[in-house]
């Protein structure tokens, strides 16, 4: 699910490409009519649906629309990318384990928007982004991955951005492969990978991830 431009869309799209790959992707669902997201899924021939927030009359009845064009896709999990709407209504209990979100940020500092500058502002030493999954709290529920990088002193935001989108394109299909092959459950303690509990998210270098 998107809102946007879909370069996170467009790794997973690159990454489930592979026949190797634990997972495909069965639909793409964009709040935007003009999502670039769209034009990625059309050119990889995925289909797509689009639910506009002014189509409906209450917040109620617009998730009841995107419950109805996830359900149809029937998908094992759902992946918000980049989607710009908070969800209030049932649907991360729905897909509770199932559901999970790329915030560019280490979480939990900087949740909501601006990340990146706030991260500046904030004098902090490193950035990155975390894949989480998605609970009714925004942008708080547990965290699976994290990649990090240090901040350097000259770094703006748009630079900052850059790189840490560079980032999410390597984690979120590392965590779609891991919850595809069933390494990763999401439990009432917290979450197991490999059957063992994570007392804090996994957290990947910059350098690790050759990007
Ligand atoms: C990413 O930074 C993601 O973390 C945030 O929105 C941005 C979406 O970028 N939630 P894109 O549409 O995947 O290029």
């Amino acid at each position: 699910m998107l809102s946007g431009g879909g370069s996170n869309l467009q790794a997973l799209i690159d990454a489930t490409a592979s026949p190797a790959f634990p997972a495909k992707i069965v639909g793409v669902i964009s709040d935007r009519p003009d999502a670039y997201g769209l034009q990625r899924a059309a050119q990889s021939d995925i289909p797509s649906r689009c639910v506009e927030r002014d189509h409906y009359a209450t917040r109620t009845e617009f998730e009841h629309a995107l419950a109805r064009a996830i359900a149809d896709f029937d998908p094992d999990f759902v992946l918000l990318a980049g989607f710009m709407r908070i969800l209030r209504g049932d649907l991360p209990d729905r897909y509770a384990g199932r559901m999970l979100n790329i915030h560019p940020s280490l979480l939990p500092r900087h949740k909501g928007l601006d990340t990146h500058q706030r991260a500046i502002d904030a004098g902090d030493i490193a950035h990155g982004c975390t894949v989480h999954f998605v609970t009714r709290e925004l942008d708080a529920g547990p965290a699976l991955i994290q990649a990090r990088l240090d901040i350097a002193d000259t770094t703006n935001a748009e630079q900052l951005a850059a790189q840490v989108l560079k980032l999410e394109h390597k984690i979120y299909p590392l965590a779609l492969r891991w919850l595809a092959e069933a390494r990763v459950e999401l439990t009432s303690n917290g979450i197991t990978l490999d059957r063992i509990e994570l007392p804090e998210p996994v957290v990947m270098d910059a350098d690790g991830l050759d990007c």
